[in-house]
């Protein structure tokens, strides 16, 4: 008996030690995705306006490092707030803690290297070696072509300073571990040509995570078997929003759209007088695709979206796009 206790107490104290080791290793030492690569970006001209327009119409950062009025159709960002930063994401929509968009103006990361951004950007760790919660997609970011990334990094550098403290965001337990497993090295590589337009039109609906919005989001995890197939719900203060079929479906999906039915839909919100469409928000439907901002994507770029959408496998799944709260 006594041998037994014994042996009972060194398994304990030895599994104890190992999942202190493990937590320890997991706080300590992760993420690991390498120190932030040398880089100097050359803030040209061009560079800007490239960075411009794939921030605020492709990859959208500025969908969430910006204020949004949500009393107009798709939440445009408010002039004068580009990069300031402090969108709350959390428990309300499904987030396993308190998540602030950063202040990106050059007020809040102007003292980092552009490495360091680059690596923020792309893999999820910040200058002080934290991870970032994926509510930014940076798992995207990190598949796409260095120079746009670099592009981006000169524009978002531009911006006009905002002092805006945004708090530190909190991760709730056991995400508060899981976190810092998240982050990975890149996997950075190079756009392919607009002519290979699959392969374009893939990387295009990669920049602009399209599939993170458009993929059912259950319990914390995508439904990797409904991938493009809609269904991800957003609570509104008017009802429930669902993401639509993006798979080639022709009863539930765009099986039926012509490229002109797809690019239509974005460019009716390129017009000025579509940009700005007052909504009541607490009594009408509006959505969190940022139709506003994808309205400035170039003809060429929205074509190989479609393009690339309808190589898909159709799936067939009803969305009902807008379920009002039963009073
Ligand atoms: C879907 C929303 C979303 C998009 C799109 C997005 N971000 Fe973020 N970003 C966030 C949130 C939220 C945080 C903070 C998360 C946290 O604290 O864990 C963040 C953090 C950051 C940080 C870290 C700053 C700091 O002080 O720690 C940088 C840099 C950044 N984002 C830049 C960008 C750039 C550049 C883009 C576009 C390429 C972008 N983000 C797109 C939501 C987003
Ligand atoms: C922030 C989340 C979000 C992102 C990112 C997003 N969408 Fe959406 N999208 C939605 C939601 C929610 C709806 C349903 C409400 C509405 O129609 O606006 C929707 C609707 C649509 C529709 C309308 C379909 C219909 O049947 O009327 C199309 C087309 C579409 N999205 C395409 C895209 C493409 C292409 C991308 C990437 C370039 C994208 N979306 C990115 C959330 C998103």
């Amino acid at each position: 008996m006594k041998k037994f206790l014994k042996i009972a107490a060194i398994t304990v104290s030895v599994l104890i030690l190992a999942v202190a080791g493990l937590a320890s290793y997991v706080k300590l030492a992760l993420p690991n995705v390498g120190p932030a690569p040398d880089i100097k970006i050359d803030a040209t001209a061009q560079r800007i306006a490239h960075g411009d327009y794939l921030a605020n119409h492709v990859l959208v950062c500025m969908d969430c490092h910006s204020t949004r009025n949500w009393n107009e159709f798709s939440g445009p960002p408010i002039e004068g707030t580009r990069g300031k930063g402090g969108d709350v994401f959390d428990k309300r929509i499904g987030m396993p803690g308190t998540y602030y968009a950063a202040n990106i103006t050059p007020s809040g990361i102007g003292h980092w290297s552009d490495g360091e951004i680059f690596r923020a950007v792309t893999t999820g760790v910040r200058k002080s070696g934290k991870a970032i919660f994926p509510i930014m997609p940076y798992q995207n970011y990190g598949q796409l072509d260095e120079e746009d990334i670099k592009d981006v990094i000169a524009y978002v550098r531009s911006l006009t300073p905002i002092e805006n403290k945004v708090p530190q965001s909190e991760s709730e337990f056991p995400m508060s571990f899981i976190l810092n497993t998240i982050p990975k090295k890149a996997n950075i590589k190079p756009k392919p040509s607009p002519t290979d337009i699959i392969a374009y039109g893939k990387y295009m609906v990669t920049a602009a995570s399209c599939a993170e919005c458009h993929t059912p989001f259950v319990k914390g995890k995508f439904i990797d078997s409904l991938q493009f197939a809609g269904g991800r719900t957003f609570m509104f203060p008017a009802g429930m929003v669902t993401s639509a079929n993006l798979t080639p479906d022709d009863k539930t999906g765009i099986g039926k759209w012509t490229k002109e039915d797809f690019m239509g839909r974005f460019k009716a919100y390129r017009d000025s007088s579509h940009m700005h469409i007052k909504v009541d928000i607490n009594k009408e439907f509006n959505t969190p695709m940022p139709w506003t901002m994808f309205a400035g994507m170039k003809d060429e770029d929205l074509s190989a979206i479609y393009d690339y959408l309808r190589t898909l496998k159709p799936i067939s799944q009803e969305i009902v796009k807008f379920q009002p709260y039963s009073k």
